[in-house]
């Protein structure tokens, strides 16, 4: 392409080189990103936005961001803020209402195209907080009354401000207020950012097409379960909706082909018809797969994947390309439904499907970094649990395509409270209430969300609503854009049985707390969050920190306050508004049941094993009682991750480091499982499995904190698939005088192996919960379990090595398997050990890493194989071990290993 030569100066004025660059895009069916923006608030610039808009404008002093970024996120990118920095102690309070993000904010970039006569572009936007005004090339194409809501996104045509060469876009952002605007809130979670999460958060793109352009690909299944009748072959059915651009009539042919998970293509035939001019019209394409692969959720299969293409071509002298689209999809089936309970019970291609989830949220600032999710998402299925919630955080389309290949389900929805939720009836949030000019946005907004997840396997259902459901109108609303999009998943209510709409009934999901701390044995009753029924987000409140990333967050003097101040507020914790800022009511059992802290590194001893207790109780009890006469039909702990550094409300930390709160999740969700409840003191076998069933060997060993054997008992069972069954009461427990360890080993003695190996610590009284005093958050307890005897078990001594083996790949770069091998060399227990992976130079506890277990407790003279999947050079690792009754001390790493 002709491009003139410039002189230094002009150089020097033009910024942008976009005059010589490629084009944007250059064929029909195209679709690229503004790959970069240039950024700047609107009070250090001219309000003249129509000038401002025009190519060639300096911006060189503006902030340079990617392509989707908050304000916050972009001034981190430029150093104008180091978040290590904002995330220590309380600095990022300082921040909190400072002027320049009470003004809009500006996004621009120039960019080359080169239309000509008969193509199409559209500008599409996915989604700009609060709200946006949009010009290209000094002329306005959309207004903020259009362009509003963060998942607001919108097709603009804008063939005719383009011209061959530079073109500009332009956005102006206007600062957000959960309370008026359809934000990304984060309620009481944490302190919000001090942008609010104002900002072209996802990507704008640009499209070029002939006459006729594509929506994007909607794909239908007949598909049920794979014992059904004719599931030897399974309907297919594309749709899109043309749309012709031109103002004559045009004659259109589309045809696509269906990729299988082994490559093999099958050609459809959509057929040819004329379209008048400016009509839209929605086209189907059906299709027969024979031999279908079906999709499943992870640990019950593969997760094969389809994916469609289907072209659009129109016939003026040729036939040729006007628009292209591509989907990926999956052969399978969700499904829901109420039980006599009320209770919403989910199934997955036919299977009771109990879902053992957690609450996910973005990062405060709203940055995507699709390895830090892929390594989320690799913990939540290494925890055992099988779907993550999305409170109204749907993050990008990139979320959903990793969910499908990993195969772990999504639950998304609207997020609770502030503008989402300002409905008559809902007294407790301050939301500005809804006006007639919101339907419009909410409309948008569902459909485009609905858009994006269409065809993801991964997609378990929808809640319209989380702690209140939407009046009759917004049902309306959002139903009939869901309807348009073709949604065969799930539609809920709300994740709460306060009340629901006529048009969706009963919610059928219970959002009755804890949020806060309450015993092991509040699992096993039968009020509140007990393990009945749906519990759409609960959990004890735990997930606290290791040392390492504590202190990489709290100064000294916070420190200090964390372990020694039991009622003190932390910023840290959640927003300094809600009941979670401090720890009071986990601090008060934490000192009555394992001892007042003596330490900062006693207090975190007692925090991870309080939060491993935790953790394993909830999902232990939701797992055995799966198909309970009233089941436990699904549980989301509250939640998964933070999106800052935080203190409690997660399962691992900001760092990625797996705390005590993921080892009990670990132990408590998995397939095949034996465990104890305390509240009958008897021992269960669970299954989660879809198809593991037959003999296995369960052993039920009792011992005191001295080692002394109580009581050693051995049975053979009969496993089933999802379901759980009550064994048999633990020999000797009420023998038990200050502490004992109960240890309940499965193993599957046909194929040889051990599935499960879990260990308690079990005190003489269990706690007494004063259910009737519960209130929305905890349930008080009136007597505590007493586990001080662990404050003077003799010392243990516990060997660990490497064994000399050549660590083995995963797959994923940098990646490898290594094997720890444990031995308690003395007679009594060894009691929750932690073996810690730590960077031989900086010392540093190395993340994201996958243990098969930790924090175990080794009876006397055992042995006992870990194994770790770790990121980074073996050779750069060194390994430790600590325990409450074992000193810290270094593995040695082999010499062949270390070369
Ligand atoms: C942020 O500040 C910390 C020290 O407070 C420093 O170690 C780090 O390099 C800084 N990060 C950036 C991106 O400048
Ligand atoms: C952020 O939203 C809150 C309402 O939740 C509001 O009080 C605050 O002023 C907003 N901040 C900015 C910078 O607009
Ligand atoms: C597929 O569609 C055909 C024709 O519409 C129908 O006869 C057949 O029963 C369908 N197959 C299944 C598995 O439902
Ligand atoms: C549609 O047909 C054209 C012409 O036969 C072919 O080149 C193209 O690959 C087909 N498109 C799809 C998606 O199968
Ligand atoms: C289930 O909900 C319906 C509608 O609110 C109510 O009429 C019915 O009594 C409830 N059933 C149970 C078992 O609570
Ligand atoms: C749950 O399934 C088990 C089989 O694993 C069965 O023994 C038990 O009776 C079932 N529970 C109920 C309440 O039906
Ligand atoms: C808790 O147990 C210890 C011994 O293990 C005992 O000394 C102490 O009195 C008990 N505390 C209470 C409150 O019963
Ligand atoms: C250890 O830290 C060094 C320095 O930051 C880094 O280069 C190396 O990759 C790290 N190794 C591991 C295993 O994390």
């Amino acid at each position: 392409m002709y491009c003139w030569m410039r002189s230094a100066a002009l150089l020097a004025l033009w910024h942008a080189t976009a005059a010589c660059a490629e084009p944007l895009v250059s064929s029909p069916g195209q679709r690229s990103i503004i790959p970069r923006w240039s950024m700047q608030s609107s009070t250090q610039v001219t309000q003249d936005l129509a000038s401002l808009s025009q190519p060639g404008t300096d911006v060189s002093s503006w902030y340079r961001v990617g392509p989707r970024g908050t304000v916050m996120a972009g001034l981190i990118e430029n150093g104008v803020y180091n978040e290590t920095d904002l995330f220590y102690s309380s600095n990022m309070e300082a921040l909190s209402g400072h002027a320049a993000f009470r003004a809009p904010w500006l996004y621009r970039e120039e960019f080359t195209v080169k239309p000509m006569a008969g193509q199409h572009y559209t500008l599409r936007t996915h989604g700009i907080t609060s709200k946006a005004d949009i010009y290209v090339n000094g002329v306005q194409i959309a207004t903020s009354e259009q362009q509003q809501g963060s998942y607001g996104g919108h097709r603009y045509d804008v063939t005719r401000h383009l011209t061959a060469g530079t073109n500009c876009i332009l956005i102006r952002a206007y600062p957000t207020s959960y309370l008026r605007n359809f934000a990304m809130g984060f309620v009481d979670w944490n302190p919000y950012p001090a942008d609010n999460g104002t900002g072209v958060w996802r990507n704008v793109e640009v499209l070029q097409t002939g006459a006729v352009s594509m929506s994007s690909l909607r794909v239908i299944t007949d598909f049920h379960n794979p014992t059904a009748k004719g599931t030897d072959t399974v309907n297919i059915t594309l749709k899109t909706e043309l749309h012709n651009k031109a103002t004559h009539s045009v004659p259109v042919t589309v045809n696509g082909t269906i990729t299988d998970p082994i490559g093999a293509d099958q050609v459809l035939i959509g057929g040819t018809f004329t379209l008048r001019a400016g009509e839209r019209k929605t086209v189907e394409l059906e299709s027969t797969v024979n031999g279908p692969h079906i999709w499943w959720p992870a640990g019950w299969g593969e997760q094969d994947l389809y994916k469609a293409t289907v072209d659009t071509m129109i016939q003026d002298t040729t036939l040729r390309l006007s628009d292209t689209s591509t989907r990926q999809f999956g052969i399978r089936h969700v499904s829901s439904y109420v039980n006599g309970y009320n209770d919403t019970a989910f199934q997955v291609n036919g299977k009771p499907f109990q879902v053992l989830g957690a609450g996910y949220t973005p990062d405060i600032f709203l940055r995507f970094d699709l390895e830090r999710v892929e390594t989320i998402f690799q913990y939540v299925l290494d925890m055992g649990l099988n779907t993550v919630r999305l409170e109204g955080k749907q993050e990008h389309p990139e979320l959903y395509d990793l969910a499908d290949r990993m195969g772990l389900m999504v639950l998304a929805g609207w997020e609770c409270c502030d503008k989402w939720e300002g409905w008559a009836y809902n007294d407790d949030a301050d939301g500005v209430k809804w006006g007639d000019s919101d339907y419009p946005i909410a409309r948008a907004q569902m459909l485009h969300e609905a858009e994006m997840m269409q065809s993801s396997p991964s997609v378990l259902g929808f809640l319209v609503g989380s702690d209140y459901w939407p009046n009759d109108r917004a049902t309306k609303v959002y139903l009939d854009a869901l309807t348009e999009m073709d949604w065969t998943n799930p539609i809920i209510a709300s994740a709460s049985k306060r009340g629901y709409p006529e048009a969706l009934g009963p919610s059928g999901m219970k959002m009755d707390g804890p949020y806060d701390w309450v015993p092991p044995d509040y699992w096993y009753g039968d009020k509140e969050g007990a393990a009945f029924g749906f519990g759409s987000e609960l959990g004890a409140g735990v997930g606290t920190p290791e040392m390492d990333s504590l202190r990489n967050f709290m100064s000294p003097g916070d420190l200090e306050t964390f372990w020694s101040e039991r009622d003190a507020g932390l910023y840290h914790m959640s927003s300094n508004s809600s009941s979670f800022y401090d720890r009071s009511i986990y601090n008060k059992a934490l000192y009555a049941r394992y001892g007042e802290p003596t330490g900062l590194e006693d207090y975190v001893a007692k925090c991870q094993m309080a939060d491993f207790e935790a953790t394993r109780a909830q999902f232990e009890a939701f797992s055995i009682r799966q198909n309970a006469t009233r089941p436990a039909t699904g549980a989301i702990y509250w939640m998964l991750n933070s999106a800052w550094p935080n203190l409690h409300w997660q399962l691992f930390d900001y760092y990625l480091r797996p705390i005590g709160a993921y080892f009990g999740t670990k132990v408590g969700t998995r397939a095949e499982h034996v465990a104890y409840d305390p509240a009958t003191q008897t021992v269960w076998l669970i299954n989660h499995s879809i198809s593991n069933h037959g003999e296995r060997e369960v052993a039920i060993d009792l011992i005191d904190a001295n080692g002394k054997n109580i009581s050693s008992t051995r049975l053979k069972v009969i496993t089933h698939p999802t379901t759980s069954k009550q064994l048999q009461t633990v020999p000797g427990i009420q023998k038990i005088k200050d502490i004992a360890f109960l240890r309940l080993t499965l193993r599957d003695t046909k194929g040889k192996k051990d599935l499960s190996r879990n260990v308690y610590w079990i005190s003489p009284r269990n706690d007494v919960l004063d259910w009737d005093d519960s209130n929305w958050y905890t349930t008080p307890v009136t007597q505590y379990a007493n586990y001080t005897r662990l404050e003077s078990l003799a010392q243990a001594d516990v060997k660990v090595t490497i064994p000399d083996e050549k660590p083995v790949g995963n797959g994923r770069p940098d990646w490898h398997h290594l094997k720890v091998q444990l031995e308690n060399k003395s007679k009594r227990p060894a009691v929750f050990l932690r073996v810690v992976a730590r960077n031989v130079t900086t010392k540093e506890e190395v993340s994201p890493v996958v243990w098969s277990d930790n924090y175990v407790t080794l009876w006397p003279k055992e042995k006992m194989t870990l194994s770790v999947l770790l990121k980074g050079d073996i050779r750069d690792t060194g390994f430790e071990i600590s325990g409450r009754n074992v000193e810290l001390r270094a593995a040695q790493v082999p010499v062949s290993l270390t070369r």
